[in-house]
């Protein structure tokens, strides 16, 4: 008996494998595209879904990549069929991609639904592609493979190595206080993004490609090839055929995709010093696949965990020299001891088999044990009066003398007041102030964008301030800096304790104790409140007004209600 007459019976069969006009049909049309009769006889069908798209450049690569994943795909004995889902480019959507991350995930979880595909090998690059690819699978609970489209090369201007992302704060702070000259500036501007692939720093496309491949639904290496590096497609291929043996395996993503993987996830973004964004992502993956997940987890699990990784913005280099330093293998063969290593992978093995050969070629890159970027790695969370169901801080991407902080508060009502006054030199502003910036919340802005790091006014900077506390209920670009308290929440659209607060007011910060506070009485909280008028969401129609009726709150993952928990994918009913 063959291999294949011992494999479960496909879904796709109840299309390709039909008798009749309802088995004619879908191979009559697909024999269209040339694929010969052998390829309908039952073998796995495995979908690549692609967000390759000349509007999102960090993932123009990725139809090459997928022919390698096809070749895998044959080589298996499967039946690769790419097709095309929305693609969420950070650079030029606008109000913020993050408002589509979920609109994303249902256009994969649909098109899963609806077509006869048995496992996905699932293309992503840019920031919320991954997540929102993983969060589409994870609703059907189909088996499923990660392959990331990989960081660029490193970015050089001048002799100096130059961070995506990260290096443009920098860039626009010299600009801004005459440093810079334009000419330079769009000098630096070709300089920087140089090679197909996302951002080279440890932004967010580049901290969930890692913790992908930490929870085992991407392979070794995922994070850190880069995208122009022949290895990748590589792992593109090996991919397309590790989909076709889950599929006969029936090994869904549920089955990797388990709570001991989250906390090795949770772990390892410590080690990395990865993006808080990853606290978003992860929340409402969890979510999606029945894990029980809430914010304290990353203060419990990740907080102690040290940064080892040397990278911008928190360290000094960049992906590409993480991968020649080993990659992730070599990194978490460091952190083993705080880590699940039985948790299962997409090879059939656990994490621990993949660290066995893990090792490390750079100690400057990635740090040993005892000489960590950081103490403290991961993600902190905040409670009190003015974020009663948490905010989230990143101490490595923060200064030291700025944990423990009290001062005066700025107040901008919303991004459009923050841009209009920020540089007026007659604000009334000093290092010690604590700026807050409201309405940039899940429904606020809407869809939580990353202006949470309010760049500093230029009158300070001018002065030599290089860091202040910020608060906000927007988030930050991985790629960024400072002492910024973020995910507010709830946020103050919806009536959180932010939409109190008031210029001159003032604001305690205490990491160490885990508080944020609003030092102001509570009888006066209550006046201010009775006077509180209701926000209106500035979307009224279409995929806007879904998402502000829908989303839920920065510590629920601002996923929408409706599409928490998952449905196994099941032959849907013939339509003629
Ligand atoms: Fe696409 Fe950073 S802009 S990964």
């Amino acid at each position: 008996m063959s291999e294949k007459d011992e494999a479960p019976q496909m879904r796709s069969a109840e299309w390709f494998a039909r008798e009749g006009k309802h088995g004619f049909v879908p191979r009559s049309w697909m024999r269209s595209q040339g694929f010969g009769p052998e390829l309908f006889d039952g073998r796995p069908v495995i979908g690549i879904c692609n967000t390759w798209s000349e509007l999102n450049p960090c993932n123009r690569h990725l139809r090459e990549l997928a022919e390698c994943v096809k070749r895998g795909v044959l080589l298996s004995g499967g039946y690769p069929l790419e097709f095309p889902v929305m693609s969420l480019g950070e650079p030029l959507m606008r109000p913020t991609t993050m408002m589509f991350r979920n609109l994303l995930s249902m256009d994969v979880e649909e098109t899963l639904r609806a077509n006869p595909i048995d496992g996905v090998v699932l293309l992503a690059g840019c920031d919320k592609t991954t997540p929102a690819l993983l969060m589409g699978a994870a609703s059907c609970d189909i088996p499923s493979v990660l392959v990331s489209g990989g960081p660029m090369l490193n970015g050089r201007f001048r002799g100096r190595e130059l961070g995506s992302g990260t290096d443009i704060f920098h860039f626009d702070e010299e600009y801004r206080t005459g440093r810079l000259s334009g000419e330079e500036y769009a000098e630096a501007e070709a300089a920087m993004s140089r090679s197909a692939g996302s951002c080279m720093t440890m932004g967010t496309a580049s901290t969930m490609a890692s913790l992908a491949e930490a929870m085992g639904i991407a392979l070794p290496m995922n994070g850190a090839i880069p995208a122009a590096d022949s290895r990748r497609r590589r792992i593109a291929e090996e991919a397309g055929k590790h989909a076709v043996a889950l599929v006969r395996n029936g090994m869904s993503i549920s089955r990797v995709l388990t709570r001991a993987a989250f906390e090795n996830a949770i772990v390892v973004n410590g080690s990395i010093g990865g993006s808080t964004n990853a606290v978003v992502h992860l929340l409402a993956l969890a979510g999606r696949v029945g894990v029980e997940l809430s914010l304290d987890d990353w203060d419990r699990l990740g907080t102690d965990v040290p940064c080892l990784l040397d990278l911008k913005p928190s360290g000094r280099f960049l992906m590409e020299d993480f991968f020649y330093a080993g990659g992730l293998p070599a990194l978490m063969t460091r952190i083993k001891d705080l880590l699940h290593l039985s948790a299962p992978t997409i090879e059939g093995g656990t994490i621990g088999d993949r660290l066995a050969h893990a090792e490390c070629w750079n100690d400057e890159v990635i740090r040993p044990r005892d000489q960590p970027v950081a103490e403290q790695g991961g993600i902190v969370v905040l409670r009190g009066n003015l974020a009663p169901d948490g905010a989230v801080l990143k101490p490595s991407a923060a200064s030291a003398g700025l944990m423990t902080h009290r001062g005066k508060a700025l107040v901008f009502e919303n991004a459009e007041d923050y841009r209009a006054r920020i540089d007026d030199p007659d604000l009334q502003v000093d290092a010690d102030t604590v700026l807050v910036l409201k309405s940039a919340g899940p429904v606020g802005y809407p869809g939580m964008p990353e202006v949470g790091n309010l760049a500093l006014p230029a009158k300070l900077l001018a002065q030599g301030v290089t860091d202040m506390v910020r608060i906000s209920d927007g988030r930050m670009s991985g790629t960024a800096y400072g002492t910024v308290v973020l995910h507010v929440s709830p946020e103050s659209a919806v009536g959180g304790p932010l939409a109190l607060a008031k210029t001159g007011d003032e604001i305690v910060l205490d990491v160490p104790g885990r508080r944020l506070e609003l030092a102001v009485p509570d009888a006066e909280l209550e006046r201010r409140r009775a006077v509180l008028t209701s926000f209106e969401p500035n979307v009224q129609r279409g995929y806007g007004r879904l998402f502000t009726q829908s989303v839920q709150q920065a510590h629920r993952g601002v996923d929408f209600d409706f599409l928490v928990g998952c449905t196994r994918l099941q032959a849907s009913k013939v339509s003629f």
